[in-house]
C-alpha cells in the first residue's frame, strides 16, 4: 500500500457526495438546461459514471454518453462552441486541449479523479529524468502538465494495442500513473514497462475472493471486468475492456447475467441497453481498509443537474490552460486519435 498517495486520496476526497438525481426537481432543472444549451449553442458531454439525469438529458439533448477516448473524439468533432464537460477534470482539460477555441465548462472543478491526483506534476518529472530513454505513455487520467510531458496519451480502450506497437518497435516504456492498468498492459503486451504506482480507488476496491462466491451463486454469470482492477480480478474476467468495450459485450454476448466490475453510473446504460438481462455489482471492499467507495466514484457523482445548470447559466467552472502547456499537451492526445483511428 503506499500510504503517500492514500494520504493525498484521503486529503481531497469530497466532503459530501453531490446531490442525487432522486433529491433535485429533475423536470424544472432539466427544461432549464434544455433552454440555455439552444441560447448558447451548447452540447452536454457526459461520462457513464455520472448520475443516469445527466446522462439522459445528454441523450434528450443531442448530446453524447461515452467512455474518455470517444468524450476526448465528439468534443474535437462537435461544432457545439460551448462544451459542457460532465465527468472529471482531467476530462474538461482533454476537451479544451483539442479544441482551444471553444469555451469548456464543468459542473464542478472540484471534480477529481484519484490518479491524476496521484500523479503530482513535478514528482513525474523527476521520474521521467531518472529513467531515461524511455517513451513516455500516460494514461487520460492525468493533468493537462502531465500529458505535457509525454509523448502519447491512451485511454483503456487502446493501451494493450498501443504498448504491443511500440514494445513491436523494440521500445523499452514508461507507463503512469494507475499500476494495475500498467501490469495489465504489461502482461498483454510482454513489453519493458516501468510503472508509476497510483491507481482508481474505485476501481481497486474489487475482491477477486468475493467475486469468485458471486460466481458460484451466479453460473452462468458472464464476468465484465475494467482493466484499472487488480490483476487477480482481470484474471477471473470473461471480458476485460474500457466502459464502453464492457457495455458492448454485454449487448454482444448471449448470456443473461453479468457480474459488473467497474463504476456504477454504467449500470443505467446497461440495463437500457439490455433491459432483458440482469447485472450485478461485482464484491467490493474499502481502498486500504479506510476509503470506501462501493464502486461509486465520489467525483463523478459531484456532477448533478443543479451545477450544471448553474454553470451554463453564468459560465463559471470554465477550463483554462496555459497555452503553452496546451500547445505541448496536443501532440500526443493528437497521437492518441490518429492511432486510433488507424487501429
Ligand atoms: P474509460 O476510458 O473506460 O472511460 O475509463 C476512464 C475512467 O477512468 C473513468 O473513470
Ligand atoms: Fe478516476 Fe477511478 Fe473515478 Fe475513473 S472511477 S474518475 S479512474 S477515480
Amino acid at each position: 500500500m503506499n500510504q503517500n498517495f492514500l494520504k493525498t486520496i484521503e486529503k481531497n476526497l469530497p466532503i459530501s457526495a453531490a446531490k442525487s438525481g432522486e433529491d433535485l426537481d429533475i423536470a424544472s432543472l432539466s427544461a432549464g438546461i434544455k433552454k440555455l444549451l439552444v441560447k448558447k449553442s451548447a452540447v452536454i458531454i457526459a461520462h457513464y459514471y455520472t448520475d443516469p439525469s445527466i446522462q439522459q438529458l445528454a441523450e434528450e439533448t443531442g448530446g453524447f454518453i461515452g467512455d474518455s477516448l470517444e468524450m476526448a473524439r465528439f468534443g474535437a468533432e462537435n461544432p457545439a462552441q460551448t462544451l459542457i464537460v460532465a465527468g472529471v477534470r482531467f476530462m474538461g482539460e482533454t476537451a479544451k486541449i483539442l479544441s482551444p477555441e471553444k469555451t469548456v465548462l464543468m459542473p464542478d472543478l472540484k471534480a477529481e479523479c484519484s490518479l491524476d491526483l496521484g500523479c503530482e506534476p513535478g514528482e513525474f518529472k523527476k521520474f521521467i529524468a531518472a529513467n531515461p530513454g524511455r517513451v513516455v505513455v500516460v494514461y487520460a487520467n492525468t493533468s493537462a502538465e502531465v500529458k505535457a510531458m509525454a509523448d502519447w496519451v491512451v485511454t483503456s480502450s487502446i493501451a494493450v494495442d498501443l504498448i504491443k506497437h511500440l514494445t513491436e518497435q523494440g521500445k523499452k516504456i514508461i507507463w503512469a500513473p494507475d499500476r494495475y492498468l500498467g501490469d495489465y498492459i504489461t502482461r498483454q503486451s510482454g513489453g519493458d514497462v516501468m510503472i508509476w504506482d497510483a491507481c482508481c480507488i474505485v476501481h481497486s476496491e474489487f475482491v477477486a475472493a468475493k467475486i469468485s462466491e458471486q460466481k458460484k451463486r451466479h453460473p452462468k454469470a458472464q464476468l465484465l471486468v475494467h482493466p484499472e482492477s487488480k490483476a487477480d480480478v482481470i484474471a477471473l474476467a470473461d471480458f476485460v475492456g474500457s466502459t464502453s468495450q464492457l457495455l458492448k459485450a454485454a449487448q454482444q454476448s448471449s448470456a443473461k447475467e453479468f457480474i459488473v466490475a467497474t463504476e456504477s453510473g454504467i449500470f443505467y446504460k446497461m440495463q437500457q441497453a439490455c433491459p432483458d438481462k440482469k447485472f450485478i455489482a461485482a464484491a467490493t471492499e474499502p481502498y486500504g481498509g479506510k476509503v470506501d467507495c462501493e464502486a461509486s466514484c465520489p467525483w463523478m457523482k459531484m456532477n448533478n443537474l443543479e451545477n450544471l445548470l448553474a454553470a451554463l447559466k453564468t459560465g463559471q467552472n470554465e477550463i483554462k490552460l496555459a497555452d503553452e502547456v496546451i500547445k505541448k499537451a496536443l501532440i500526443p492526445l493528437t497521437r492518441m486519435l490518429e492511432f486510433r483511428k488507424k487501429n
